[in-house]
């Protein structure tokens, strides 16, 4: 599976890389602009060993589409849909995983409040604009810090609440989210789920704001995992 982070030069698009990276995935890091994919898998390089970055790869967001199996979207809300015009005729038959977090500072506003959207949530939205393609749309990685996944020498120490109704394709997400050192995937159900689990970002940025601090994060109780 090749995993293509569309959007994937910002925060959230080079934490994830390096994590998958590490864990020998291959990725694509997809941008509007080729050279700036370029300077964030130098980026990578520079931060992990040479071994490692052997399947890592630089294109524009819509090569990164066409040749990407799982289809991560790191972009910011106003950038949400527009990004998703250029390629979504590259996403039939894809898993297509939204961490997009409605967050008022999207619009001007703060981080630490969220955006109320008419589809209930911005996986949602997505599902939505992608009805009638092919395409299994998850909502993840709304909750992880990036702070926390650039800092490579440490484990992720939270969860990753995850939610779709392609249970297959869903699964096959939890598989990846979990090559994060540290990370659980939690099984949240349906993808309407996701308008509760995308509220708990703008919470935990919150407590990083009010405690000095960049990784807060999420860990769920009395589950068991075998
Ligand atoms: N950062 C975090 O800790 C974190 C945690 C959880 C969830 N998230 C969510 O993950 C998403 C990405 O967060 P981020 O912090 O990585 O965002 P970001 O750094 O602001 O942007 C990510 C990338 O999106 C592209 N982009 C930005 N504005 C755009 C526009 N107007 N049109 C098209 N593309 C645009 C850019 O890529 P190119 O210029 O290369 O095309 C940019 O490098 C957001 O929805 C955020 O809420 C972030």
């Amino acid at each position: 599976m090749k995993v293509a982070l569309i959007g994937g030069t910002g925060d959230q698009g080079l934490g994830l890389a390096l994590r998958f990276v590490k864990a020998g995935e291959k990725v694509i890091i997809g941008s509007r602009d080729i050279k700036k994919a370029e300077n964030t898998v130098n980026t990578i390089k520079n931060m992990l060993k040479d071994e490692e970055c052997r399947n890592l790869s630089a294109m524009s967001n819509e090569d990164a589409a066409a040749e990407g199996d799982i289809i991560v979207l790191t972009v910011p809300l106003q950038a949400q849909i527009a990004t998703l015009k250029f390629i979504e005729k590259f996403l039939d038959g894809k898993i297509f995983v939204d961490a997009t977090v409605p967050l008022e500072s999207s619009l001007g506003g703060k981080p630490t409040r969220y955006v109320d959207l008419c589809h209930g949530s911005a996986a949602e939205r997505t599902a939505e604009f992608l009805k009638g393609r092919n395409t299994n749309v998850i909502s993840a990685f709304n909750n992880i810090s990036s702070a926390s996944l650039v800092n490579i020498n440490e484990d992720v120490n939270c969860d990753c609440l995850i939610s779709s109704d392609h249970e297959d394709a869903k699964k096959e997400v939890m598989k990846l989210a979990e090559k994060i050192s540290g990370v659980r995937a939690i099984d949240c159900g349906p993808l309407e789920n996701a308008r509760i689990i995308e509220k708990i970002t703008p919470l935990l940025i919150n407590l990083n704001i009010r405690n000095k601090i960049k990784n807060a994060g999420i860990r769920i109780t009395g589950l068991s995992f075998e």
